[in-house]
């Protein structure tokens, strides 16, 4: 398997082959891993067509200097088939995307991550797409104490976020025959620089406090697991499924990160520390959040060899320093409404430029 693998062809160099993918659709391309995506994408000779409604559109924190693809400002909700004709596979990543969030707006998160999801993957289908890889999460893990667990795991999702994961992975299991592969990719938590930057997630939004308040203030008491991944290093995971033999990903999970990244929260927060030597460490309480899940990427390390995580806790603080001192982050920055994303939403709705179901109002100024 590993010598097979290494020689496989990058997607420019395979286009003549039998079922490599050439021409990709991204939903949220316009997101935190979606940004990043497009241009590696680009950059690997794949004919990328982003689609995305925007929310976050008015947080760029960084100019990349990248290339973007044609985007469609569409809502994923709003798809049918002929959207996909000409596509040979399809990246989805649109979805309300955190735990917090889903508590937030429970219906909203069934229509759009539940349902939409299903309905993309059933037209996508129809339309001849023969490729659909999934971002799933290891929240679906919910709450497993410190045994390790991997995926033949039972999820115990603690959220109606990582629920509606779970009923999208068992939906499109049901799609998959031979000519529907859904491929499904279990992120750890992602940290690290994109442009458009989300510090609500736990490694970036540690080192943001640490930086714009000097406290790196834990939610928790530290001892929840919580496996981290550098948003990098999933778009390469999604790169490596998409160059990976049909047979080799089709109906297959995949854990996403590396067993060295499982950390205590608090070991997170003693990695910023040391990173942020000026500021001082706080604990919270164990209140309201009991998920904790210790997990195995041993079958993502075996089946997809091509694949390996680049970076780790100490590195990736390093890297938001870097982008902190880069970009002046104040504290007014670092707590503006599109960076987390729950706040930019409730922002959104109470502002009334989208209404309760979380779609665009139209404006005519002319
Ligand atoms: N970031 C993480 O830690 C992490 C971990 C595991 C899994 N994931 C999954 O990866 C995916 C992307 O995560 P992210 O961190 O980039 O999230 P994000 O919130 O930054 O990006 C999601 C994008 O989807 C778009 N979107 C949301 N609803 C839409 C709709 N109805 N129609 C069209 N576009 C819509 C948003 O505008 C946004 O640009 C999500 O499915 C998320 O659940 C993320």
């Amino acid at each position: 398997m590993d010598d097979l693998v290494t020689l496989w062809p990058s997607a420019r160099e395979a286009s003549e082959a039998e079922d490599v993918p050439r021409r990709v659709m991204i939903t949220g391309s316009e997101g935190y891993i979606g940004s990043v995506l497009v241009a590696k994408l680009l950059d690997g000779g794949f004919d990328v067509v982003g689609l995305d409604t925007g929310y976050y559109r008015a947080g760029w924190l960084y100019n990349d200097g990248k290339d973007r693809p044609r985007l469609l400002a569409r809502d994923v909700r709003s798809l049918c088939a002929e959207d996909f004709e000409g596509i040979d596979a399809v990246v989805h990543l649109a979805e309300l995307s955190n735990d917090p969030l889903g508590a937030h707006d429970v219906r909203n998160t069934y229509e759009i991550n539940h349902r939409a999801s299903v309905a993309i993957a059933c037209n996508a289908k129809l339309s001849g797409v023969r490729r659909f890889v999934y971002t799933s999460s290891c929240s679906v893990y919910g709450a497993a104490g410190d045994d390790m667990v991997n995926e033949e795991s039972t999820p115990r999702p603690q959220t109606a976020y990582a629920r509606c994961k779970t009923l999208v992975e068992r939906d499109l299991m049901r799609l998959a025959d031979v000519d529907f592969s859904p491929t499904f990719l279990r992120n750890a938590t992602a940290f690290g620089v994109s442009p458009r930057m989300r510090f609500d997630i736990v490694l970036n939004n540690l080192a943001g406090l640490a930086w714009t308040t000097r406290r790196i203030a834990m939610t928790s008491d530290g001892r929840p697991w919580r496996p981290i991944v550098h948003v990098e290093d999933i778009c390469d995971a999604i790169q490596a499924t998409l160059n990976a033999p049909r047979g080799a990903v089709a109906g297959e999970i995949f854990n996403v990160g590396t067993d060295s990244n499982n950390y205590r929260v608090s070991e997170i927060a003693d990695a910023v520390a040391q990173v942020f030597p000026e500021s001082e460490i706080t604990f919270g309480d164990t209140a309201g959040d009991n998920r904790s899940y210790r997990v195995s990427f041993e079958k993502i390390r075996r089946h997809l060899p091509g694949f390996r995580c680049a970076w780790d806790v100490h590195r990736g603080a390093r890297q938001l320093r870097a982008l902190f001192e880069h970009v002046g982050l104040t504290e007014e920055m670092f707590l503006a409404p599109p960076y987390t994303r729950l706040r930019e939403l409730r922002r959104l709705v109470e502002s009334r430029q989208i209404d309760s179901d979380f779609r665009w109002r139209c404006h005519d100024f002319s």
